[in-house]
C-alpha cells in the first residue's frame, strides 16, 4: 500500500523507517519531510488541506499517519475522513484530550483514572479567589496553561511568590496566548515518569513498551524544558505488573470514557505517568507519538509496524502484529547551542558516514539538503539512536554516545547523561 507520513521531525522520521520495513508498504511519502526523510520516502510539500487531499486521491494513498498534534487540532484529520481517507490519528474532538487540559480531567475525574488533583480559574476569575487558592497550597504547586503551549505552559512554582509569578505569565502577559486563558493549579506529583504509547482503535488497544525521556536542556535535568534532550527503552520502571495495573486503572478507563461520550480515541494515546508510591498517576495525555520516544520505542519492537496502525485505524486492531524484540536503545539528541531558545542554522554536518558499522540509526529532526550538503536546519537537529539486542542499558549508552562522538558540525551540543536513570544511578 502508499502510506503518506504528515510531519518533519525526528519522531516522523523514526516513523517512516519503520513503516518501510513493513512488506505492506510498496511506496512512502513523507509531508513535509527533512533531510533524513529524503534518503527513505519521497518528500512532498503540500500547502492547505485542499492540496493534501488532492495529492492523497491522485496518489491512492491507503492510509495517512500524522505526527505532530497540529494536524490534528486544526481539524486536518476531520477533513480528511469526511473525504473518506483513512487516517491513523484522532479527530480534533478527541484531541482535545492533549489541547484542553480540563477537558482530559474532566474525562479522569468521570472515569476514576488517578491523577493530580487541581483547581481551576480563567482570566475573568477574582484575584482575591486566585490568592486564596495559592495561599492555602503545599508547595511546590504546578500551574498548568489549559491550551497547547509549545511545551512551554507548565510552571513548576516552589513558592507562592513563583505561582503569582505563574498567573500573571498566563492572565496579564498573554504569555501564551489563548492557550492560557484558564489555567490549572495543580498538585506536585512525585516519583519517576514514563511514556506509553497506547495504540488504539477507539476500543480495543496495544500497549507499546514504556519509554523515559530526558526534557531539561541539562545534565542531571538542570536548566530549561525542551521538546527532549534524549530517551531510552524500555522503562524498567513499567514491569509486566506494573503495565497491568496502568492498563486496568488509566487506559481501559479512559478509552472507555471517550467512547461513551461519543468521542472514541484512534490513534496513538501518549500517556504521560508519573510512578507515585500510591501507584501510577497521569501527568498528561497526548494525542500522538513522543518525540523523541518514539525513536526509541520502534527499536525494541519487532513485527509489521504498519499493520498494527493501518489495522487500528480500520477499527479492528490486529494485537498481534508487534512485540516486544528483548532489547535496548537509547536517544542521545544532538541540538543547536543555544536552543531552547535562540540558535544558529546552516552548519554543515559531518561524519555520519562513520556510523555505519554500528548498531545505531541517525534520525533527522532538524536538517536540510542543500546543493547535496546535508545541514541543520532547527533546534534539534540528530536523534543518534542505539538499538542493542539485549536489555543492556550499559551498552546501549556506550553505543549511542561513540556515534554522537563521529558527529561534527558547528554549535553542536548534547547532554552528557543520557540514559543514565535506566541504570539507576
Ligand atoms: P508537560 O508540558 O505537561 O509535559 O509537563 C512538563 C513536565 O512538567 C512533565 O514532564 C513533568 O516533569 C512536569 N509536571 C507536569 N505536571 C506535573 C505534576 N502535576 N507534578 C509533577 N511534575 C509535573
Ligand atoms: N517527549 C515529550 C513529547 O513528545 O511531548
Amino acid at each position: 500500500m502508499k502510506v503518506l507520513i504528515l510531519g518533519n521531525g525526528g519522531r516522523e522520521h523514526a516513523l517512516a523507517l519503520k513503516i518501510n520495513e513493513s512488506p505492506q508498504c510498496d511506496k512512502l511519502f513523507v509531508a513535509p519531510g527533512n533531510g533524513g526523510t529524503a534518503s527513505i520516502a519521497k518528500n512532498i510539500s503540500l500547502s492547505g488541506n485542499q492540496e493534501l487531499l488532492k495529492f492523497i486521491e491522485r496518489e491512492e494513498i491507503k492510509l495517512v499517519v500524522v505526527g505532530p498534534e497540529k494536524y490534528l487540532v486544526d481539524g486536518t484529520v476531520d477533513y480528511l475522513r469526511e473525504n473518506d481517507i483513512l487516517v491513523f490519528g484522532p479527530n480534533r474532538e478527541a484531541a482535545n484530550i492533549e489541547g484542553d487540559k480540563l477537558f482530559a480531567k474532566k474525562i479522569m475525574y468521570d472515569n476514576n483514572v488517578p491523577t493530580a488533583k487541581y483547581f481551576e480559574f480563567s482570566n475573568t476569575s477574582s484575584k482575591e479567589d486566585i490568592y486564596n487558592c495559592l495561599k492555602k497550597q503545599k508547595y511546590p504547586i504546578v500551574i498548568k496553561a489549559n491550551g497547547l503551549a509549545a511545551g512551554k505552559g507548565v510552571t513548576i512554582c516552589k513558592s507562592i511568590y513563583d505561582a503569582l509569578e505563574a498567573v500573571l505569565l498566563n492572565f496579564e502577559e498573554k504569555a501564551f496566548g489563548d492557550a492560557g486563558s484558564k489555567i490549572l493549579i495543580e498538585e506536585f506529583l512525585e516519583g519517576e515518569e514514563a511514556s506509553l504509547f497506547v495504540i488504539s482503535d477507539g476500543e480495543d488497544f496495544v500497549c507499546l513498551p514504556a519509554a523515559q525521556d530526558h526534557k531539561r536542556i541539562g545534565d542531571n535535568d538542570f536548566g530549561k524544558n525542551t521538546g527532549g534532550m534524549g530517551a531510552f527503552a524500555p522503562a524498567e520502571i513499567v514491569t509486566d505488573a506494573l503495565l497491568k495495573v496502568i492498563e486496568d486503572s488509566i487506559v481501559k478507563p479512559t478509552l472507555y470514557g471517550m467512547k461513551k461520550i461519543g468521542k472514541p480515541f484512534t490513534g496513538c494515546l501518549f500517556c504521560g505517568l508519573m510512578i507515585t508510591k500510591d501507584g501510577p498517576k497521569v501527568i498528561e495525555f497526548n494525542a500522538r507519538f513522543g518525540d523523541p520516544e518514539t525513536q526509541t520505542v520502534l527499536n525494541v519492537i519487532v513485527g509489521d509496524f504498519l499493520e498494527l496502525l493501518y489495522s487500528a485505524a480500520k477499527g479492528k486492531i490486529n494485537k498481534e502484529s508487534v512485540k516486544y524484540n528483548g532489547g535496548s536503545s537509547v536517544c542521545v539528541v544532538t541540538a543547536s547551542k543555544g536552543y531552547p531558545d535562540s540558535y544558529e542554522l546552516g552548519y554543515e554536518i559531518f561524519g555520519l558516514e562513520h556510523l555505519n558499522d554500528l548498531p545505531i540509526k541517525v534520525y533527522h529532526a532538524g536538517t536540510e539538503k542543500k546543493d547535496g550538503t546535508l545541514r541543520s536546519s532547527g533546534g534539534r537537529v540528530l536523534g543518534v539512536t542505539s538499538h542493542v539486542k539485549d536489555k543492556n542499558f550499559a551498552e546501549a549508552i556506550r553505543v549511542a554516545y561513540q556515534g554522537v562522538s563521529k558527529i561534527h558540525y558547528e554549535n553542536i551540543y548534547f547532554r552528557t547523561d543520557i540514559g543514565r536513570r535506566a541504570l539507576n544511578l
